[in-house]
């Protein structure tokens, strides 16, 4: 008998987008963190963007700064006491053994329920490997940012994606949803009004969550700055959480993509 978590029943979340440096793998590991850590989703990380492998680094970053440091050991055992868990894993993988790989873990992991697989994409699409893997995918969320040369080229990817597998019947993905990253304080809103409407006539998805700039999105374990809000081994702390909208993104996506979040 299948059960809710076998490799066929969980959703596959990408992160995805031509334009490099719009922030797919940030937004991928700190939402990843937040899912996991404070709403308890059980999810397995897939990185696939062999030229940078960013969400895998930043694990090995995380493991060596806790190794290094009697301070981080303590904090995080103290961490793993209030939630209850140990850290989710993350995976590596040539894009065209991705999905494989992620398959074959769950498989042989039944006892983790993993529910959710976020995939950390590569930078861009050129290649029929790599479009076939974003295709696998049940959702996409393509980050955009308030500026017209790097719209287009996100928009170009969105539709793209859209054309060859939203609307075609019996590929994978569902929807692209393209989210606003970066968004400076302040910024002119009326680009991102009128790209609104023109994602809406594309058909595309779009996240009512924009994430702001802010300089938290660098701010990981390794740094030792005070507070923590990138990393694999716990969700942004509470203080750094603050206009951050991070929580607002993870139920904003909970209810669209209709996660399985447990209370614990
Ligand atoms: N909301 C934000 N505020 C400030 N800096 C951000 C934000 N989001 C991402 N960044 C920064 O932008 C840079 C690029 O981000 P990231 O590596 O996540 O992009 P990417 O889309 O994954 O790039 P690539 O295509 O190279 O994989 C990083 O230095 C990251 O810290
Ligand atoms: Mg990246």
């Amino acid at each position: 008998m299948k059960t809710e978590t076998d490799a066929t029943t969980h959703i596959r979340v990408g992160f995805g987008s031509q334009k490099g440096g719009i922030g797919k793998s940030t937004i991928a590991e700190v939402l990843a963190s937040y899912l996991y850590y404070e709403k308890n989703i059980k999810l397995l990380i897939m990185d696939c963007d062999y030229a940078q492998h960013s969400f895998y680094r930043l694990r090995e970053r995380d493991k060596k700064a806790v190794e290094e440091s009697t301070a981080l050991q303590e904090k995080l055992k103290a961490y793993i006491r209030k939630t209850g868990k140990r850290s989710y894993r993350v995976l590596k993988a040539k894009p065209q053994e991705a999905i494989k790989v992620a398959e074959e873990y769950i498989s042989e992991h039944q006892e983790e329920e993993i529910s959710v697989v976020i995939y950390d994409l590569p930078g861009r699409s050129d290649s029929s490997d790599l479009l076939s893997l974003a295709l696998e995918m049940d959702y996409i969320i393509s980050p955009i940012e308030a500026d017209l040369q790097s719209i287009a080229s996100c928009m170009a990817y969105a539709i793209t994606i859209r054309d060859m597998g939203v609307m075609l019947s019996g590929s994978r993905i569902k929807q692209i949803f393209m989210m606003w990253n970066k968004v400076d304080r302040r910024v002119n809103t009326r680009i991102m009004e009128s790209y609104d409407k023109e994602i809406e006539e594309y058909g595309l998805g779009l996240l009512k969550t924009r994430l702001p700039r802010s300089v938290k999105f660098s701010r990981e374990l390794s740094m030792n700055t005070g507070g923590v809000f990138r990393s694999t081994y716990m969700a942004p702390e509470k203080d750094q959480l603050a206009e951050s909208n991070i929580e607002e993104l993870a139920n904003e996506l909970i209810e669209i993509l209709s996660l399985k979040a447990y209370e614990q």
